[in-house]
Protein backbone atom coordinates (compact mmCIF):
# COMPACT_ATOMS: atom_id res chain seq x y z
CA UNK A 1 0.00 0.00 0.00
CA UNK A 2 0.63 3.80 -0.76
CA UNK A 3 1.71 5.82 2.05
CA UNK A 4 0.77 8.66 3.09
CA UNK A 5 3.05 11.29 1.41
CA UNK A 6 1.97 13.95 4.10
CA UNK A 7 5.28 14.80 6.52
CA UNK A 8 2.88 15.77 9.35
CA UNK A 9 1.37 12.33 8.92
CA UNK A 10 2.22 10.01 11.88
CA UNK A 11 2.40 5.82 10.96
CA UNK A 12 1.03 3.65 13.65
CA UNK A 13 0.84 0.00 13.95
CA UNK A 14 -1.70 -1.37 16.24
CA UNK A 15 -1.09 -4.21 18.63
CA UNK A 16 -3.93 -6.58 20.07
CA UNK A 17 -6.88 -6.69 17.98
CA UNK A 18 -9.74 -7.67 20.82
CA UNK A 19 -12.98 -5.32 22.59
CA UNK A 20 -10.57 -2.21 22.93
CA UNK A 21 -7.75 -2.68 20.47
CA UNK A 22 -10.67 -2.91 17.20
CA UNK A 23 -11.87 0.69 18.46
CA UNK A 24 -8.37 1.73 18.41
CA UNK A 25 -8.02 0.40 14.99
CA UNK A 26 -10.87 2.01 13.45
CA UNK A 27 -10.45 5.09 14.60
CA UNK A 28 -6.76 5.13 13.72
CA UNK A 29 -7.67 3.79 9.80
CA UNK A 30 -10.82 6.45 9.94
CA UNK A 31 -11.55 9.23 12.50
CA UNK A 32 -8.14 10.72 13.57
CA UNK A 33 -6.78 13.27 12.30
CA UNK A 34 -3.03 13.22 11.14
CA UNK A 35 -2.86 9.61 11.55
CA UNK A 36 -1.96 6.65 9.03
CA UNK A 37 -2.59 3.27 10.30
CA UNK A 38 -0.15 0.84 8.76
CA UNK A 39 -0.70 -2.39 10.13
CA UNK A 40 -2.65 -4.29 11.96
CA UNK A 41 -1.55 -7.17 14.79
CA UNK A 42 -3.29 -9.04 16.82
CA UNK A 43 -2.02 -12.90 18.29
CA UNK A 44 -4.96 -14.77 16.82
CA UNK A 45 -4.36 -14.78 13.09
CA UNK A 46 -7.92 -14.95 12.28
CA UNK A 47 -8.74 -11.45 14.14
CA UNK A 48 -5.55 -9.71 12.67
CA UNK A 49 -6.62 -11.13 8.69
CA UNK A 50 -10.79 -9.94 9.53
CA UNK A 51 -9.25 -6.38 10.79
CA UNK A 52 -7.09 -5.90 7.82
CA UNK A 53 -9.53 -6.99 5.40
CA UNK A 54 -12.28 -4.68 6.77
CA UNK A 55 -9.74 -1.28 7.46
CA UNK A 56 -7.80 -1.70 4.28
CA UNK A 57 -4.45 -1.90 5.60
CA UNK A 58 -1.51 -4.63 6.23
CA UNK A 59 -2.41 -7.48 8.94
CA UNK A 60 0.08 -10.06 10.60
CA UNK A 61 -0.10 -12.39 13.77
CA UNK A 62 3.58 -10.95 14.72
CA UNK A 63 3.75 -8.03 16.78
CA UNK A 64 7.72 -7.83 14.90
CA UNK A 65 6.42 -6.69 12.31
CA UNK A 66 5.60 -3.80 13.23
CA UNK A 67 8.39 -3.21 15.50
CA UNK A 68 10.90 -3.78 12.90
CA UNK A 69 9.31 -1.73 10.40
CA UNK A 70 11.24 1.40 9.63
CA UNK A 71 8.23 2.98 8.44
CA UNK A 72 6.10 3.11 11.41
CA UNK A 73 6.80 5.93 14.24
CA UNK A 74 4.93 4.26 16.78
CA UNK A 75 2.53 1.48 18.23
CA UNK A 76 -1.16 1.87 20.13
CA UNK A 77 -0.67 -1.81 22.46
CA UNK A 78 -4.26 -3.36 23.73
CA UNK A 79 -3.15 -6.50 24.10
CA UNK A 80 -4.30 -8.26 27.33
CA UNK A 81 -2.02 -6.41 30.16
CA UNK A 82 0.13 -9.37 30.94
CA UNK A 83 1.47 -8.37 27.58
CA UNK A 84 2.21 -4.78 28.03
CA UNK A 85 5.47 -4.11 29.71
CA UNK A 86 7.33 -6.62 27.07
CA UNK A 87 6.26 -4.97 23.94
CA UNK A 88 6.90 -1.42 25.48
CA UNK A 89 10.51 -2.11 26.33
CA UNK A 90 10.69 -4.15 22.78
CA UNK A 91 8.85 -1.07 20.98
CA UNK A 92 11.27 1.56 23.19
CA UNK A 93 14.60 -0.44 21.89
CA UNK A 94 12.87 -0.16 18.76
CA UNK A 95 12.44 3.91 19.06
CA UNK A 96 8.91 3.32 18.54
CA UNK A 97 6.42 5.84 20.25
CA UNK A 98 4.28 3.79 22.58
CA UNK A 99 0.32 4.22 23.65
CA UNK A 100 -0.11 1.30 26.18
CA UNK A 101 -3.72 0.70 27.60
CA UNK A 102 -4.41 1.10 30.85
CA UNK A 103 -3.25 -0.48 33.40
CA UNK A 104 0.64 -1.00 31.95
CA UNK A 105 0.96 -3.93 34.66
CA UNK A 106 -0.11 -5.46 37.20
CA UNK A 107 3.44 -4.32 39.58
CA UNK A 108 4.43 -1.22 40.40
CA UNK A 109 8.31 -2.42 39.38
CA UNK A 110 7.47 -3.35 35.87
CA UNK A 111 5.43 -0.43 35.40
CA UNK A 112 8.57 1.44 36.72
CA UNK A 113 10.53 -0.24 34.36
CA UNK A 114 8.14 0.35 30.98
CA UNK A 115 8.41 3.77 32.11
CA UNK A 116 12.51 3.84 32.41
CA UNK A 117 12.71 2.24 28.86
CA UNK A 118 10.45 4.88 27.37
CA UNK A 119 12.37 7.90 28.78
CA UNK A 120 15.46 6.45 28.26
CA UNK A 121 14.32 5.98 24.21
CA UNK A 122 13.44 9.44 24.25
CA UNK A 123 10.30 8.10 23.09
CA UNK A 124 6.11 8.95 23.86
CA UNK A 125 4.57 7.00 26.09
CA UNK A 126 0.97 7.95 26.69
CA UNK A 127 -1.21 5.67 28.76
CA UNK A 128 -4.77 5.52 28.07
CA UNK A 129 -6.96 7.23 30.44
CA UNK A 130 -9.17 8.20 27.97
CA UNK A 131 -11.87 10.04 30.37
CA UNK A 132 -9.15 13.08 30.25
CA UNK A 133 -10.33 13.72 26.65
CA UNK A 134 -13.87 13.34 27.30
CA UNK A 135 -15.28 17.17 25.91
CA UNK A 136 -17.36 16.76 29.11
CA UNK A 137 -15.04 16.01 31.22
CA UNK A 138 -12.03 18.42 29.63
CA UNK A 139 -13.98 21.11 29.76
CA UNK A 140 -15.40 20.53 33.65
CA UNK A 141 -11.69 19.84 34.65
CA UNK A 142 -10.83 23.14 32.89
CA UNK A 143 -13.46 25.57 34.69
CA UNK A 144 -12.60 23.70 38.19
CA UNK A 145 -8.98 24.87 37.42
CA UNK A 146 -9.99 28.52 36.67
CA UNK A 147 -11.93 28.49 39.71
CA UNK A 148 -15.91 28.46 38.71
CA UNK A 149 -16.32 25.78 41.25
CA UNK A 150 -14.79 27.37 44.17
CA UNK A 151 -13.04 25.06 46.83
CA UNK A 152 -13.38 21.55 45.82
CA UNK A 153 -16.09 19.69 49.13
CA UNK A 154 -16.69 16.53 47.11
CA UNK A 155 -16.04 14.22 44.47
CA UNK A 156 -18.30 11.16 43.26
CA UNK A 157 -17.92 8.84 40.28
CA UNK A 158 -19.58 5.92 39.38
CA UNK A 159 -18.22 3.01 37.11
CA UNK A 160 -20.30 0.52 35.40
CA UNK A 161 -20.61 -1.98 33.06
CA UNK A 162 -24.05 -3.52 31.92
CA UNK A 163 -22.18 -6.92 31.51
CA UNK A 164 -19.24 -8.59 33.30
CA UNK A 165 -16.33 -9.14 30.41
CA UNK A 166 -15.71 -12.82 29.47
CA UNK A 167 -14.46 -15.21 32.33
CA UNK A 168 -10.93 -14.96 31.07
CA UNK A 169 -10.38 -11.55 30.60
CA UNK A 170 -11.55 -11.18 34.28
CA UNK A 171 -9.40 -14.02 35.24
CA UNK A 172 -6.28 -11.63 34.03
CA UNK A 173 -7.60 -8.56 34.58
CA UNK A 174 -5.35 -7.59 37.71
CA UNK A 175 -8.67 -7.43 39.65
CA UNK A 176 -11.85 -5.38 39.77
CA UNK A 177 -9.89 -1.73 41.34
CA UNK A 178 -6.56 -1.83 39.00
CA UNK A 179 -9.08 -2.71 36.47
CA UNK A 180 -12.27 -0.59 36.70
CA UNK A 181 -11.43 1.90 39.48
CA UNK A 182 -8.39 2.59 38.21
CA UNK A 183 -10.45 5.07 35.81
CA UNK A 184 -12.10 6.77 38.32
CA UNK A 185 -8.78 7.20 40.41
CA UNK A 186 -6.98 8.82 37.48
CA UNK A 187 -9.87 11.23 37.43
CA UNK A 188 -10.08 12.12 40.99
CA UNK A 189 -6.40 13.01 40.92
CA UNK A 190 -6.84 15.04 38.12
CA UNK A 191 -9.90 16.62 38.93
CA UNK A 192 -9.36 17.57 42.50
CA UNK A 193 -5.79 16.76 43.26
CA UNK A 194 -3.31 14.37 45.08
CA UNK A 195 -4.91 11.55 47.45
CA UNK A 196 -3.77 11.10 50.92
CA UNK A 197 -6.10 8.08 51.84
CA UNK A 198 -8.24 5.48 50.33
CA UNK A 199 -10.83 2.76 51.84
CA UNK A 200 -12.44 0.27 50.07
CA UNK A 201 -15.41 -2.34 50.09
CA UNK A 202 -16.08 -4.76 47.80
CA UNK A 203 -18.29 -8.01 47.36
CA UNK A 204 -18.52 -10.53 45.06
CA UNK A 205 -22.31 -10.62 43.79
CA UNK A 206 -22.71 -11.27 40.21
CA UNK A 207 -20.49 -12.78 38.36
CA UNK A 208 -19.95 -16.69 38.77
CA UNK A 209 -16.38 -17.33 39.43
CA UNK A 210 -15.35 -14.11 40.58
CA UNK A 211 -14.87 -15.31 44.32
CA UNK A 212 -13.11 -17.73 43.94
CA UNK A 213 -10.68 -15.56 41.98
CA UNK A 214 -10.60 -13.48 45.16
CA UNK A 215 -12.17 -10.65 43.09
CA UNK A 216 -15.44 -8.73 43.41
CA UNK A 217 -17.66 -7.36 41.15
CA UNK A 218 -19.08 -4.50 43.30
CA UNK A 219 -17.08 -1.91 45.29
CA UNK A 220 -17.09 1.41 46.82
CA UNK A 221 -13.95 3.19 47.39
CA UNK A 222 -13.76 6.55 50.24
CA UNK A 223 -11.18 9.25 49.88
CA UNK A 224 -9.87 11.89 51.57
CA UNK A 225 -7.87 14.53 49.30
CA UNK A 226 -4.59 16.16 50.69
CA UNK A 227 -6.54 19.14 49.86
CA UNK A 228 -9.37 18.06 52.34
CA UNK A 229 -12.15 17.12 50.15
CA UNK A 230 -13.67 14.02 50.52
CA UNK A 231 -14.57 11.61 47.60
CA UNK A 232 -16.76 8.58 46.75
CA UNK A 233 -16.27 5.96 43.57
CA UNK A 234 -18.35 3.18 43.48
CA UNK A 235 -18.75 0.76 40.58
CA UNK A 236 -19.71 -2.48 39.21
CA UNK A 237 -19.48 -5.10 36.50
CA UNK A 238 -22.71 -5.62 35.84
CA UNK A 239 -25.40 -2.70 36.20
CA UNK A 240 -28.05 -4.49 34.01
CA UNK A 241 -29.84 -1.64 32.53
CA UNK A 242 -26.51 -0.01 30.93
CA UNK A 243 -23.11 1.14 30.83
CA UNK A 244 -22.54 4.36 33.29
CA UNK A 245 -19.66 6.76 33.76
CA UNK A 246 -20.83 9.56 35.84
CA UNK A 247 -18.79 12.11 37.80
CA UNK A 248 -19.85 14.95 40.16
CA UNK A 249 -18.19 17.73 41.82
CA UNK A 250 -19.67 19.56 44.31
CA UNK A 251 -17.91 23.13 45.64
CA UNK A 252 -18.20 26.38 47.27
CA UNK A 253 -19.44 28.13 44.41
CA UNK A 254 -21.17 24.89 41.97
CA UNK A 255 -21.10 21.51 41.57
CA UNK A 256 -20.45 20.04 37.88
CA UNK A 257 -22.40 16.58 37.17
CA UNK A 258 -21.63 14.71 33.90
CA UNK A 259 -23.96 11.78 33.28
CA UNK A 260 -25.52 12.01 30.48
CA UNK A 261 -25.93 8.15 28.78
CA UNK A 262 -28.41 8.81 26.15
CA UNK A 263 -27.71 8.02 22.34
CA UNK A 264 -30.51 10.38 21.41
CA UNK A 265 -32.01 13.14 22.84
CA UNK A 266 -35.76 12.14 22.52
CA UNK A 267 -37.88 10.56 25.22
CA UNK A 268 -40.75 8.67 24.92
CA UNK A 269 -43.57 9.55 27.02
CA UNK A 270 -46.25 6.57 27.40
CA UNK A 271 -49.11 6.53 29.95
CA UNK A 272 -47.51 6.35 33.52
CA UNK A 273 -43.80 6.13 32.14
CA UNK A 274 -41.57 8.05 30.26
CA UNK A 275 -37.87 6.43 28.76
CA UNK A 276 -35.34 7.35 27.12
CA UNK A 277 -32.83 4.63 25.52
CA UNK A 278 -29.42 4.04 27.22
CA UNK A 279 -26.07 2.92 26.02
CA UNK A 280 -24.62 -0.16 26.18
CA UNK A 281 -20.95 0.34 26.49
CA UNK A 282 -17.98 2.30 26.68
CA UNK A 283 -17.53 2.61 23.05
CA UNK A 284 -20.87 3.61 22.93
CA UNK A 285 -20.16 6.56 25.27
CA UNK A 286 -16.64 7.63 24.33
CA UNK A 287 -16.79 8.19 20.70
CA UNK A 288 -14.56 11.44 20.77
CA UNK A 289 -12.49 10.79 23.79
CA UNK A 290 -10.82 6.96 22.02
CA UNK A 291 -10.81 9.25 19.27
CA UNK A 292 -9.01 12.58 20.42
CA UNK A 293 -6.55 10.18 23.22
CA UNK A 294 -5.14 9.23 20.05
CA UNK A 295 -4.95 12.30 18.13
CA UNK A 296 -3.23 13.76 21.28
CA UNK A 297 -0.81 10.60 21.03
CA UNK A 298 0.12 12.06 17.46
CA UNK A 299 0.46 14.97 18.55
CA UNK A 300 3.13 14.87 21.43
CA UNK A 301 4.57 12.29 18.60
CA UNK A 302 4.81 14.97 16.17
CA UNK A 303 5.59 18.03 18.45
CA UNK A 304 8.34 16.02 20.60
CA UNK A 305 6.71 16.77 23.89
CA UNK A 306 5.24 15.27 26.67
CA UNK A 307 2.18 13.22 26.60
CA UNK A 308 -0.65 14.62 28.45
CA UNK A 309 -1.13 11.80 30.62
CA UNK A 310 2.30 9.99 31.40
CA UNK A 311 3.70 6.87 32.10
CA UNK A 312 4.40 8.47 35.93
CA UNK A 313 0.16 9.45 35.98
CA UNK A 314 -0.48 5.71 34.78
CA UNK A 315 1.79 4.33 38.10
CA UNK A 316 0.21 6.77 40.28
CA UNK A 317 -2.86 5.67 39.58
CA UNK A 318 -2.02 2.00 39.57
CA UNK A 319 -0.42 2.43 43.38
CA UNK A 320 -3.71 3.95 44.48
CA UNK A 321 -5.59 1.04 42.96
CA UNK A 322 -3.33 -1.13 44.47
CA UNK A 323 -3.68 -0.02 47.94
CA UNK A 324 -7.54 0.24 47.57
CA UNK A 325 -7.39 -3.73 46.72
CA UNK A 326 -5.01 -3.85 49.64
CA UNK A 327 -7.50 -2.09 51.47
CA UNK A 328 -10.75 -4.48 51.60
CA UNK A 329 -8.99 -7.58 51.66
CA UNK A 330 -7.28 -6.10 54.64
CA UNK A 331 -9.83 -4.27 56.06
CA UNK A 332 -7.99 -1.11 56.41
CA UNK A 333 -7.75 2.18 55.66
CA UNK A 334 -5.00 2.96 53.74
CA UNK A 335 -2.53 5.98 53.71
CA UNK A 336 -0.64 7.17 51.22
CA UNK A 337 2.30 9.12 50.43
CA UNK A 338 2.94 11.71 47.27
CA UNK A 339 6.20 13.63 46.35
CA UNK A 340 6.49 15.89 43.63
CA UNK A 341 9.50 15.47 41.41
CA UNK A 342 10.37 16.97 37.87
CA UNK A 343 8.86 14.09 35.71
CA UNK A 344 5.24 13.18 37.78
CA UNK A 345 4.00 12.77 41.52
CA UNK A 346 5.55 9.76 43.03
CA UNK A 347 3.25 7.29 45.23
CA UNK A 348 3.98 5.29 47.88
CA UNK A 349 1.72 3.26 50.75
CA UNK A 350 2.35 4.13 54.47
CA UNK A 351 4.07 1.24 56.06
N1 LIG B 1 -9.45 2.29 28.22
C1 LIG B 1 -10.54 1.55 28.26
O1 LIG B 1 -11.65 2.04 28.36
C2 LIG B 1 -10.39 0.04 28.14
C3 LIG B 1 -11.53 -0.74 27.90
C4 LIG B 1 -11.35 -2.12 27.75
C5 LIG B 1 -10.09 -2.69 27.86
N2 LIG B 1 -9.01 -1.89 28.12
C6 LIG B 1 -7.65 -2.47 28.25
O2 LIG B 1 -7.25 -2.92 26.96
C7 LIG B 1 -6.46 -4.11 27.07
C8 LIG B 1 -7.10 -5.21 26.23
O3 LIG B 1 -8.38 -5.48 26.73
P1 LIG B 1 -9.52 -6.12 25.81
O4 LIG B 1 -10.77 -6.09 26.61
O5 LIG B 1 -9.51 -5.48 24.46
O6 LIG B 1 -8.99 -7.62 25.71
P2 LIG B 1 -9.37 -8.75 24.62
O7 LIG B 1 -9.07 -10.03 25.29
O8 LIG B 1 -10.74 -8.49 24.09
O9 LIG B 1 -8.35 -8.49 23.41
C9 LIG B 1 -6.97 -8.74 23.49
C10 LIG B 1 -6.46 -9.11 22.09
O10 LIG B 1 -5.02 -9.18 22.12
C11 LIG B 1 -4.61 -10.33 21.37
N3 LIG B 1 -3.29 -10.72 21.89
C12 LIG B 1 -2.98 -11.41 23.01
N4 LIG B 1 -1.64 -11.47 23.18
C13 LIG B 1 -1.08 -10.82 22.13
C14 LIG B 1 0.25 -10.53 21.74
N5 LIG B 1 1.29 -10.90 22.50
N6 LIG B 1 0.46 -9.87 20.58
C15 LIG B 1 -0.59 -9.47 19.82
N7 LIG B 1 -1.87 -9.72 20.14
C16 LIG B 1 -2.13 -10.36 21.29
C17 LIG B 1 -5.71 -11.36 21.60
O11 LIG B 1 -5.73 -12.34 20.57
C18 LIG B 1 -6.96 -10.47 21.60
O12 LIG B 1 -7.50 -10.32 20.30
C19 LIG B 1 -6.39 -4.44 28.57
O13 LIG B 1 -5.18 -3.96 29.08
C20 LIG B 1 -7.58 -3.68 29.16
O14 LIG B 1 -7.36 -3.29 30.51
C21 LIG B 1 -9.14 -0.54 28.25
Amino acid sequence: MEHDPRPDVVRLGAIGLGRMGSLHAENLAGGARGIELVRVVDASEEAARGAGARLGVEWSADPRSVLDDPEIDGVVIATPTRTHVELVEQAADKGKHVFCEKPVSFDAESTERAISAARNAGVVLQVGFHRRFDPDWADATARIRAGELGEVRLFRSSLRDKTAPRAEFLAGSGGFYVDMTIHDLDTARWMVGEIDEVTAFGAALASPGIAELGDVDNALVVIRFENGALGVIDGSREAVYGYECSTEVMGSKATVRIAEHRRRHSEWLTPGAATSDWVEDFSERFPDAYRLELEAFAQAIRAGTEPEITGEDALAAFVLANACERSRREARTMRLAHERTATGVVYTEHP
